[in-house]
């Protein structure tokens, strides 16, 4: 896959409630569209995947699933994004249960819990199928069955199921070691993902950009799709500097969306990518192949 630039947009569930009319996956998709910076689509989306992929214009999209305990209603998810239209799977490995949250806590906000972001869910065959009731008639209920079935604890075992059951490209998303990166490759993925959820899971953990380095030597060619703690074009460069294939940005996208709808998203990304633009022209590096881990060394 060929980007006109080497930056996309994390998946943020609960971006559809981050916009003023609570359409923000909607919203984001748009942005997609105008810019031509990817949208990886979260599992939880307040509008269904195959709405959210019919806004992508001519940008590519990739679909980030949450495995689900359930093989049946993962293989639901997958099919279903391949029909609508997804370039590639991103399956997220660190947050099969949540971190400590205190802000979440200490408002008791778990948008999922309220039955907020679930549309990927409740659209769903599978799902659906295992409900006493519809999400129609009882929605609480069908927020407990989610609770019940959403965290997975995947192995790699599950892995090598997860390849069999889709031709599309395949990425893990939250691989900070090297010995990680070799076990997915040998399983057959497409790309490596490094992140660490942009700190929200393991507090004090290690920063996914020093991770970086080892991981994209590891990956040896692979793609190595990096994001946590981008804020600038600056931040860019030097994630690609070490290595990034691309370059994701989760959070200044989400509050563009919250200020200023799918224009406050585009502002975002267009500041972004002029930043890195400029950096790359002031200070000599004429093509990304000229940014090396050379362009970070310190000067003696
Ligand atoms: C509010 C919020 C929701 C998120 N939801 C998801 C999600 O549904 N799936 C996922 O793989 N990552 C999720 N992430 C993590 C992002 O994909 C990304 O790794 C992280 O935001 C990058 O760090 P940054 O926000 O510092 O740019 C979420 C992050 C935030 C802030």
């Amino acid at each position: 896959m060929k980007l006109p630039a080497p930056l996309f947009m994390s998946p943020v569930g609960v971006i559809g409630l981050c916009a003023q009319d609570g359409h923000g996956d909607l919203a984001t998709a748009r942005a997609a569209a105008r810019t031509g910076i990817p949208m990886i689509a979260s599992t939880f989306s307040v509008d269904p995947m195959e709405a959210v992929a019919g806004e992508f214009g001519d940008t590519p999209g990739l679909f980030q699933l949450y495995t689900p305990a359930d093989r049946k209603l993962a293989e639901s998810l997958i099919h279903r994004a391949e029909i609508a239209g997804f370039k590639g799977i991103v399956v997220t490995l660190d947050t099969w249960v949540t971190g400590w949250r205190p802000r979440d806590l200490s408002t008791g906000n778990f948008p999922q819990l309220r039955g907020y972001c679930l549309a990927n869910y409740t659209s769903d065959p599978v799902f659906r199928g295992q409900l006493t009731r519809t999400p129609e008639e009882d929605l609480p209920a069908a927020a407990a069955y989610w609770a019940r079935i959403f965290g997975n604890a995947l192995t790699w075992d599950d892995l090598r199921w997860l390849r069999s059951i889709t031709e599309l490209p395949l990425l893990l998303k939250g691989i900070c070691h090297p010995d990680d990166v070799r076990q997915a490759k040998d399983a057959g993925v497409d790309g490596i993902y490094c992140s660490n959820h942009g700190g929200r899971q393991a507090n004090g953990g290690l920063a996914a950009l020093d991770a970086l380095p080892a991981v994209v030597d590891a990956a040896d060619g692979l793609p190595v799709l990096f994001d946590s703690g981008i804020r600038s074009g600056a931040d860019v460069i030097k994630a690609l500097a070490l290595g990034a294939t691309a370059v994701g940005i989760g959070r200044p996208y989400a509050y563009g969306l919250a200020v200023g709808g799918i224009d406050g998203i585009v502002h975002v990304l267009r500041a972004i990518l002029a930043e890195a633009d400029l950096i790359m022209a002031v200070d000599g590096y004429p093509t990304l192949a000229d940014l090396t881990p050379q362009a970070l060394r310190y000067c003696t």
